[in-house]
């Protein structure tokens, strides 16, 4: 498939608004659209077609039983196409436009194509310019999940959907980098009136618990599933977000990693704090990678996606990673990394 790839920033005002209602229409006839988002890029389709969410499935090669987010433009548009309440307007007047998805019971108007059949649908209403302007030009919800090659990680700059979804989509709306870097934190809504967060994103538990009490965190966001184990959400249950090259978590102190650190060969690299460049180069072979401040859990969560595609371009031997703390957004850098090491972490 031929991809028409528009840079919006290198256009005028006036250009890209035609390209934007340009992309509306490809996704009003059926066809797909990655777009940038606050939190990565999306791959986008009609909501509201099945034909659709089977286009991207097949773009992504994503099984067909993981279900796709629905993307609205104002928060109560969401009434068309699921269950609301209260706490659903509570939580979107808190976090909307924003990195939150919350899962509500699904009306008739979604196909089953897009809930994988589940009796619930995922709802997000992105804050992104460029993603609120063509939600509002299509007027429709979009259907989107992360712009990547299903099991890689999710793009969080124009280069790398490019790499990943060129050919395969109709067009790709270049809209630089994201500013968050890692997908949204995704919460159902429980009987009790608490809440279950089950991928965490920047809004973390905290936040989430000046609109509702209790928070829970489910199980499987840090552990492995157990065998049978039904996911609650069942992108839980595949592989994720891995770069190509063998990856792995250091779980020790900053002096435990520089020993580990010092034992590499030339051909491997590491992910290392800003503060411990200087100290940690004298004493490994290895290439090390900044990827932020310890102490600033954004900047590592917005770096994180693209430093590993980045050093699979690389061609490293294996990449090394400390682990991150568990407190506020760490709990979502932990996750994506645990993930993405596939669970292969080392005791120092
Ligand atoms: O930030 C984001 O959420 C990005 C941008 C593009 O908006 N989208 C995204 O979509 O991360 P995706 O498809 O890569 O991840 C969606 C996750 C999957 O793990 C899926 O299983 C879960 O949401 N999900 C979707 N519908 C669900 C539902 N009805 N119940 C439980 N989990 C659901
Ligand atoms: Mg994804």
């Amino acid at each position: 498939m031929k991809t028409e790839i528009v840079d919006l920033f290198s256009l005028p005002r006036r250009e890209q608004q035609d390209a934007i209602e340009k992309a509306a229409a490809v996704i009003r006839r059926g066809g797909l659209v990655v777009f940038p988002t606050e939190t990565v890029y999306g791959l986008g389709g009609a909501a509201t077609d099945p034909s659709a969410a089977e286009k991207i499935y097949a773009a992504k090669g994503r099984p067909a039983d993981n279900p796709l987010i629905i993307h609205v433009a104002e928060p109560e548009d969401a009434e068309t196409y699921a269950l609301t309440s209260p706490l659903y307007y509570a939580l979107a007047s808190a976090f909307m436009p924003g990195p939150l998805t919350v899962i509500l019971p699904v009306k008739e108007t979604i196909p089953k194509t897009v809930t994988a059949g589940l009796p619930t649908v995922a709802v997000r209403c992105p804050v992104n310019p460029i993603a609120h302007a063509l939600l509002e030009a299509s007027g429709i919800p979009i259907a989107a999940p992360s712009a990547n090659l299903s099991g890689s990680p999710s793009t969080t700059t124009a280069k790398d959907a490019v790499a990943d979804m060129q050919g395969r989509v109709d067009m790709i709306l270049c809209g630089g980098d994201s500013e968050l870097g890692l997908e949204s934190t995704i919460v159902k809504i429980d009987e009790d009136g608490g809440l279950t967060v089950l991928r965490p994103g920047v809004i973390t538990q905290k936040d989430l618990a000046a609109v509702a009490s209790p928070v829970r965190v489910a199980d499987a966001v840090l552990s492995g599933l157990k065998d049978g184990e039904t996911p609650l959400s069942p992108g839980m249950k595949y592989k994720h977000y891995a770069p190509r090259t063998p990856f792995f978590l250091l779980n020790g102190t900053k002096e435990k990693v520089k020993q580990y650190l010092a034992e590499l060969p030339r051909s491997a690299a590491a992910f290392t704090y800003a503060e411990d460049l200087a100290d940690f180069s004298q004493a490994t072979a290895a290439t090390l990678i900044p990827i932020g401040k310890k102490e600033e859990p954004k900047t590592l969560a917005r770096n994180l996606f693209r430093l590993l595609r980045e050093s699979d371009e690389e061609g490293y031997s294996a990449l090394y990673a400390p682990l991150p703390s568990q407190d506020g957004i760490g709990l979502a850098l932990l996750n994506r990394m645990v993930r993405a090491a596939a669970h292969h972490i080392i005791t120092l």
